[in-house]
């Protein structure tokens, strides 16, 4: 079947400061903490760190040439805020600050319009030294970063993005401890995280406003579908109570202006506190709505979230793929909630990758899994969902966090000992989806 899609519909590519810039430590950036978690032994595949990475911050003229062959029309990145702010706070590292002047430069006048995020998940060192997102005053050093990055690049940026999934922040910061800062079994600490990076989105989404009234603020959050195991009434409700308790965690206070009152049952002594004032920032109207997805969750009531689906394709990460499923959730969260355009700002996949002979890489699986699930995005926006845009993850093989550089998600293909970047299949396809605005 050929699908259209709207003559505005925005097509690009997205990636994060951590995990392809590299120079980690030049022209005066600060540590994050990740560069600190990255080089503590043991907490990333192979010991791999985003020291060079794809070595982004010295390769972003080419980088940009690339994305110009594939034909995007945006482009979504992260900043680094040590790199702008190398104790978090305080002097600005003018350096810092001229290369995303000419990353975004750059962009615009290759036709490409800039997504920003203000973080993606590389807090500096110094304020984690301070007590990071468990400290309030943490809040208003983000909104501080927020206004100065607006006051030097609102003039050619529209749509801003405050943070990339306070979910995995706290759940994989504080309980899992896969991630920087690495703490585990933190629940109440992981909640009371979440919570304050709201807090903080609001008062940053207000002085960005301050700044520049012109702007488009939105968040972006990490949703996947979540399905009952069966039709069984039980497997019914455990996958529903799952959802509200759980999966609602950021939406609810978003665009209902509280947390959902299953949380409160489910999660009981966990809930953070709230201060006065902290749900009306929060609620504040968005202007979009940023959803990663890239699989779901099955839930039975007796054996709880299943980890494996007979029957069902994985990919590297482990990740069932199951395209309807990005549908359903769309659909359900554009029901239950009054939202504002959505931008499917990350899907993607993880597979392992080989280079043939003939010099390219054949990666049907995930061209594939890219064509399905634009699929799905189209038939969601036939079904009345108002989404607005397409991000790949990711331009570029990079970084993955703890799995270091053993997954590889690019449409473009990086050798990382020779940072050669080869345009793989499926980037290929992309290229002739967005020319022709219609998925096969
Ligand atoms: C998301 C992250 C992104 C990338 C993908 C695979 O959770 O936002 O940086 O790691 O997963």
């Amino acid at each position: 079947m050929m699908m259209k899609f709207p003559p505005d519909f925005v097509w690009g590519a997205a990636t994060a400061a951590y995990q392809i810039e590299g120079a980690w430590n030049e022209d005066g950036k600060g540590e994050s903490i990740w560069d600190r978690f990255s080089h503590t032994p043991g907490k990333i595949a192979n010991g791999d760190t985003g020291d060079v990475a794809c070595d982004h911050y010295h390769r972003w003229r080419d980088d940009i040439a690339l994305m110009r062959q594939l034909g995007l029309k945006a482009y979504r990145f992260s900043v680094s805020w040590p790199r702008l702010l190398p104790t978090g706070s305080g002097r600005v590292n003018l350096a810092g600050m001229d290369f995303y002047d000419r990353l975004v430069d750059g962009l615009l006048a290759a036709n490409i319009e800039p997504y920003i995020t203000l973080h993606h998940w590389d807090l500096p060192q110094s304020l984690y030294d301070k007590g990071g997102w468990i400290n309030r005053d943490n809040l208003y050093h983000f909104t501080d970063y927020a206004a100065l990055l607006v006051r030097r690049l609102g003039d050619r940026i529209r749509r801003w993005t405050t943070f990339n999934e306070p979910g995995v922040i706290a759940w994989a910061g504080y309980l899992s401890g896969e991630h920087a800062p690495g703490i585990r079994d933190e629940r109440r600490l992981c909640r009371q995280v979440g919570h304050h990076l709201m807090v903080a989105h609001g008062l940053a989404a207000q002085a960005m406003r301050a700044a520049n009234p012109a702007l488009e603020v939105g968040i972006v959050l990490s949703q996947w579908g979540v399905d009952p195991a069966s039709d069984d009434p039980a497997d019914l409700a455990a996958a529903a109570n799952a959802w509200d308790a759980h999966e609602t965690f950021f939406l609810h206070p978003l665009f209902a202006g509280h947390y959902h009152p299953l949380s409160y049952e489910v999660l009981a002594q966990e809930m953070p506190e709230i201060r006065p004032g902290d749900m009306a920032l929060i609620a504040q109207k968005l202007n979009f709505l940023g959803i990663n997805s890239y699989s779901r969750s099955v839930i039975s009531a007796s054996r709880g979230r299943l980890e494996l689906i007979s029957g069902s394709e994985y990919t590297e990460m482990g990740w069932e793929v199951c395209a309807p499923a990005l549908r359903r959730m769309l659909k359900k969260i554009s029901q239950d909630y009054q939202l504002p355009p959505i931008y499917i700002t990350e899907n993607g996949a993880a597979f392992q990758d080989v280079l043939s002979p003939d010099g390219k890489i054949h990666d049907e699986r995930r061209l594939d899994y890219l064509r399905q699930h634009i699929t799905q995005v189209r038939l969601a926006m036939q079904d009345g969902v108002d989404i607005r845009g397409y991000f790949v993850w990711s331009m570029l093989d990079n970084f993955e966090w703890a799995h270091g550089f053993t997954k590889r998600f690019g449409i473009i293909h990086v050798d990382y000992a020779t940072q050669k970047r080869i345009i793989k299949d499926s980037g290929e396809w992309y290229a002739r989806l967005i020319a022709a605005n219609q998925v096969e």
